[in-house]
């Protein structure tokens, strides 16, 4: 009875404290910006949707789907779902809104938590957060250049410096039942030496075997036809313009003829974006294609269409941010914390307590950030803190100042101190820092 209980955060998911907090803003309010300059607009979708929806969207025999999706049954006896993705809550939002009665194409971003049940390990969480981008209702290979171009802008924001974009073409409905039957040809007399995962990919969808990261399924794989070899004509075409834009843009991509990605949906253009320091680490560990990528998506022309929409193209990427910030901390590019304070306002007695409330919510409105230690009393402590914190001024309101309706301004690197109206300090104060 009565045993004191140690709850912890659940397994694989993990709390982001305040002093981390500065990272992920740093990173929303980026996205933010370039998702303005390109137009894209700001949706968020409910954190939970039918199951149903990825079992279709994302694909019934995916890993996601089968292995790693947080599923529940409401009271009223509806099965949902955590999204483990984005794409299939946008796409469905896209379609129940009536977005395709809308000039296109329609540019959608988001960021937020997904839940995936994985296991957990250094980049692979439960839970975790993404920035989404999809573009609909454009073919062009263009905008597939614009969804890689946007988050590599977003990574050389950060100051990722070694990029290596991944590109593939996987076909669609026309050129890939025969890649398949080609693959399958080759694999069936070869199954015996996959491993077992492959041996049940192989029967489900033989693509994913060519995104297998055991050793003796990838020698396997090395031998394989390839799918840049089998497309049909339209889907040449595609890859092949997707290539020049890319040329136009510098973008430092590379051309992976097994990626295959591990989503139902996609068509046409595949690409992942990596940083040259995770391809490094893996080596180190002997792990060479067990790398994490930072960003992931790729064409889909056939998902809306399926999510019971019309045929409208679409294209987009997801960018795991926990990857990010892990990779920026790694490599020490964190950039500079929280704003610092200006000012420090040091009180002394009740009286002068109570005024500071008010007179802090003042600065805040001329916003010019303030430090406080509201809950100490001895000025040497505090002026001991505004030192430490190396303001250029600290504030001195103290019982006699709130009788006399003034307050003392403290030059902190010469000592001089004047006084003046309580009424006017912020209007002084902004003369002094010239705000
Ligand atoms: P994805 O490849 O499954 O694609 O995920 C995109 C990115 O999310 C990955 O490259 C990785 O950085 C991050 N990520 C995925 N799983 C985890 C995890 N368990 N822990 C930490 N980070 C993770 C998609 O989700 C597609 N919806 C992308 C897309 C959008 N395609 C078209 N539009």
């Amino acid at each position: 009875m009565n045993k004191k209980v140690k709850f912890q955060t659940p397994t694989g998911m993990h709390d982001i404290l305040p002093e981390d907090q500065f990272l992920y803003e740093k990173i929303w309010a980026l996205v933010d910006d370039v998702a303005k300059f390109y137009g894209f607009g700001k949706i968020m979708t409910p954190i939970v949707e039918d199951a149903a929806l990825y079992e279709r969207g994302t694909g019934g025999t995916t890993d996601i789907v089968e292995k790693q999706m947080y599923t529940l049954k409401t009271k009223g006896d509806d099965v949902l779902a955590l999204r483990p993705e984005f794409t299939p809550g946008i796409v469905r939002s896209y379609i129940q809104h009536g977005m395709i009665a809308l000039p296109q194409p329609i540019k959608l971003y988001t960021y937020g938590p997904l839940f995936r049940y994985e296991h957990p390990q250094a980049g692979r969480f439960r839970q975790f957060h993404q920035v989404d981008f999809e573009v609909f209702g454009e073919q062009s290979a263009a905008l597939d250049a614009q969804i890689i171009q946007i988050f590599y802008i977003i990574l050389k924001e950060l100051k990722f410096s070694h990029l290596i974009i991944e590109v593939n073409s996987i076909g669609d409905n026309q050129c890939r039942p025969y890649y398949k039957k080609m693959l399958s040809n080759y694999l069936r007399p070869r199954q015996t030496s996959l491993c077992a995962d492959c041996r049940r990919r192989f029967r489900e969808n033989p693509l994913r075997t060519l995104d297998c990261k055991e050793e003796k399924c990838q020698r396997i794989r090395s031998q394989a036809p390839q799918f840049i070899d089998h497309l049909c004509e339209e889907c040449k075409n595609h890859f092949k313009a997707l290539l020049e834009f890319l040329d136009e843009t510098d973008l430092p991509y590379h051309l992976d003829p097994y990626l295959v990605r591990g989503l139902d949906y996609y068509t046409k253009t595949v690409f992942e974006i990596f940083s040259e320091k995770t391809m490094e680490q893996t080596k180190e560990k002997g792990e060479v294609l067990q790398r994490n990528a930072l960003v992931g998506g790729g064409r889909y022309d056939g998902l809306v269409r399926l999510l019971g929409g019309k045929d409208v193209p679409a294209s987009g990427a997801a960018a795991g941010v926990e990857r990010i910030v892990g990779l920026l901390r790694e490599m020490q590019l964190v950039p500079k914390s929280e704003p610092t304070a200006e000012i420090f306002l040091a009180q002394l007695g009740d009286l002068s307590k109570k005024k500071s409330l008010k007179l802090l919510e003042d600065f805040r409105k001329a916003k010019i950030q303030v430090a406080e230690s509201l809950g100490r009393d001895s000025l040497r402590t505090q002026l001991a803190r505004a030192d430490k914190l190396k303001v250029a001024y600290t504030l001195i309101l103290g019982q006699k100042e709130v009788l006399d309706g003034t307050i003392v301004i403290r030059k902190m690197d010469t000592g001089e101190q004047d006084t003046v109206k309580l009424a006017n300090v912020v209007e002084e104060v902004k003369k002094r820092i010239k705000k």
